[in-house]
């Protein structure tokens, strides 16, 4: 791609994501709350900007890699940050990890600006990222999506568009509660820790929705799929409520994306 790339946030991941992306030659300038985190890209060809602000004045496309929803909020909203340069013309793509409602906001600030606006947040580690083999949850605005495809394919393995601003959040805690987390602080939420018990669900699931199930077969797999959800959920639910709305999320998530759903698990 010939367009500057920004890229906000030199943590574990945000340091592989750049890393990869210039091993593939893109113009890349990086921001860092802590700049000293820039210097060790400049020798492998990274330009450096004092804020996040003047990487988004420089740059078409300005990816995001920051910790959690406090960090992406603040490296938008806060003085120096992405909403004083973001404009139209300019994409703004967030992979940071961070709950639906933050996403929205950040959605509906850019748009307000004339910006174009992405979640996409990934499932893999360090090294997935530096191997530009992460999964890519992606969704927003779709022309943007289409145009950043490349910096996609070279980040990730396999990228998914599910849509409006939010699914990309809520697939990410779906992925995080079928196959375990990298978080710990969303792995402590998650009920799934146990494979057989994951496996066992997931079965049921597939039951409900295939095509050739009968109805007994699904009111069956139904039933004992709430057997199996009902404890878990009232565990959780003594625990902290909001989970259950993630639940809800969840299963709203099987219902509408099935087909991404389904290959997002044979990425596995
Ligand atoms: N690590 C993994 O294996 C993994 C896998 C999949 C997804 N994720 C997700 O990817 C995201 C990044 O993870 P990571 O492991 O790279 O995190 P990390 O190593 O902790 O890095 C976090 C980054 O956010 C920056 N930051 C934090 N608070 C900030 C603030 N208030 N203002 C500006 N910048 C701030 C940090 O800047 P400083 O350098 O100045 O502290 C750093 O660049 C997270 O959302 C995580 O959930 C991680």
């Amino acid at each position: 791609m010939e367009e500057e790339i920004g890229l906000l946030g030199l943590g574990i991941m945000g340091m592989a994501m750049s890393r990869t992306l210039l091993r593939h030659g893109a113009n890349l300038t990086v921001w860092n709350r802590t700049p000293s985190k820039c210097e060790q890209l400049v020798e492998y060809g990274a330009s450096v900007a004092e804020t996040a602000a003047a990487v988004v004045k420089k740059c078409k496309y300005t990816i995001a890699m920051l910790s959690d929803p406090s960090a992406a909020l603040s490296v938008v909203f806060d003085k120096d940050g992405v909403l004083e340069q973001i404009c139209k013309g300019k994409g703004y793509i967030d992979m940071s990890t961070v709950d639906a409602d933050t996403s929205s906001k950040i959605s509906e600030a850019i748009t307000s600006k004339g910006g174009s606006f992405l979640e996409a947040p990934v499932s893999g580690s360090r090294k997935l990222a530096q191997d530009g083999e992460l999964v890519i949850l992606a969704a927003g605005v779709k022309a943007l999506y289409e145009e950043a495809h490349c910096l996609f394919d070279i980040m990730g393995k396999k990228t998914f568009f599910l849509g409006h601003v939010g699914n990309g959040a809520k697939m990410k805690l779906l992925v995080n509660m079928l196959m375990g987390s990298e978080e710990p602080e969303i792995a402590g939420e998650s009920v799934l820790h146990s494979r057989p018990l994951r496996v066992h669900l997931w079965l049921k699931i597939q039951l409900i929705f295939s095509f050739e199930s009968t109805f007994a077969v699904r009111s069956h797999a139904i039933t004992s799929l709430l057997k199996l959800l009902i404890p878990v959920c009232w565990l959780h639910f003594q625990r902290e409520f909001y989970w259950l709305k993630k639940v809800n999320w969840t299963l709203n998530l099987f219902s509408t994306h099935w087909t991404e759903v389904d290959l997002l698990i044979h990425c596995y």
